[in-house]
């Protein structure tokens, strides 16, 4: 970001404010807190469990601990967005659907 440091820090602030001004969706919460080890379309990625369908989110377990200072209510608004979502991914289902190869 080197190219911002010509900024003067009120115009980075004003930035900042305006950023921090806008709505944030518990599917953008979850891209950034939760995507990198449960997978983007959370069926599961580095950790292999799908947590499609899940409402109830606790961070308590050892490998989340860290996150356990994002408040309530951003965990809530993430359980919305993945209580929303179908148990399985389109492209599992998809290729269940599939018919299978005969040899
Ligand atoms: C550093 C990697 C990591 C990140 C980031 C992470 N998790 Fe996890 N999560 C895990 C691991 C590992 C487990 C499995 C814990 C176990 O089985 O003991 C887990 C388990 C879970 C479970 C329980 C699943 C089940 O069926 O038992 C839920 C729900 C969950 N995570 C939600 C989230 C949410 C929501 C976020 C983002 C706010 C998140 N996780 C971020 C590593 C992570």
């Amino acid at each position: 970001m080197q190219f911002l440091q010509g900024l003067p820090e009120a115009d980075i602030l004003a930035i900042s404010e305006y950023l921090n001004s806008q709505a944030v969706s518990g599917e953008q919460r979850y891209i950034t807190g939760c995507a990198g080890c449960h997978g983007n379309d959370a069926s599961g990625g580095f950790v292999k469990k799908n947590l499609r369908g899940k409402r109830n989110i606790n961070l308590n377990q050892r490998m989340m601990q860290f996150l356990r200072c994002l408040p309530r209510s951003d965990t809530n608004e993430i359980g919305a967005f993945l209580s929303g979502l179908a148990k399985k991914t389109k492209a599992a289902a998809e290729k269940k659907a599939a018919p299978k190869k005969t040899k």
